[in-house]
């Protein structure tokens, strides 16, 4: 289930300067989703941006015949609750958080659904995934990470791939539709690794927005993805 392979350029490489300008850019240069990093000073060491520029970047986020592309927000806040409502009001579609964030993870999940939006959990490289065994049921997404968050332009810890084999496996005996996302490290000569994992979903920040021909790095990563049989 899932396997069309989606690609979802992490705007925390972006110039902040011209912010819709380089979403509309990516966008144009094949991107599938839109992944928003929210960082909190306080659960990461380091400070991004809000709602408010969810909102504003909102209208770019189409593809330039005019379809929307989905705004794919990753919360790295504590608490949640209150920011996960917020970011569903200003147009988010996925909303993920990391469980150990929230004091009632089933909870957080209801609410961020309620509003409409897709919900996520997010597990760092040491971080078990258990809690799954009781909401996997209510997910519409499991984020991998295969760096520690807080900062883009870490290298890819490989143990991240027996992780994304074993959320593989949690996927499909649920028999749900979940998609599953790896965030961290991600490059053209890594991607097909982690694609023969079980993942079907990419985020990548500097290896696109470090480079200036955005197209050519996409095209690269859907070529290396291309090349193994799923
Ligand atoms: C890290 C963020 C990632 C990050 C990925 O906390 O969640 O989305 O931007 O950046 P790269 O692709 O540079 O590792
Ligand atoms: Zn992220």
């Amino acid at each position: 289930m899932s396997k069309i392979h989606r690609i979802a350029p992490s705007i925390l490489s972006a110039d902040f300067a011209r912010l819709g300008e380089e979403v509309k850019n990516v966008i144009a240069s094949g991107a599938d989703w839109i992944h928003f990093d929210v960082m909190d000073n306080h659960y990461v060491p380091n400070l991004t941006f809000g709602p408010m520029v969810c909102a504003a970047l909102k209208p770019h986020a189409k593809t330039p015949a005019g379809q929307a592309v989905p705004i794919d927000v990753h919360l790295m806040v504590q608490p949640v609750d209150a920011l996960a409502q917020a970011f569903a009001e200003a147009g988010a579609d996925y909303i993920s958080f990391h469980p150990e964030a929230s004091g009632h993870v089933h909870r957080s999940v209801q609410a961020i659904k309620a509003k409409g939006c897709k919900a996520g959990l997010v597990f760092n490289p040491a971080s078990p995934m258990d809690v799954l065994d009781w909401v996997i049921d209510d997910i519409d997404l499991i984020l991998i990470m295969s760096v520690n968050p807080g900062f883009g332009g870490q290298s890819f810890i490989d143990s991240a791939l027996r992780k994304i084999e074993q959320a593989r496996k949690r996927i499909d005996a649920s028999g749900k539709d979940i998609r599953l996302e790896v965030d961290g490290g991600i490059k053209t000569d890594n991607i097909a690794r982690v694609a023969a994992a079980g993942a079907d979903t990419f985020v990548a920040g500097s290896a696109i927005f470090g480079k200036t021909d955005y197209k050519a790095v996409i095209d690269a990563m859907r070529a290396a993805l291309a090349t193994r049989a799923s």
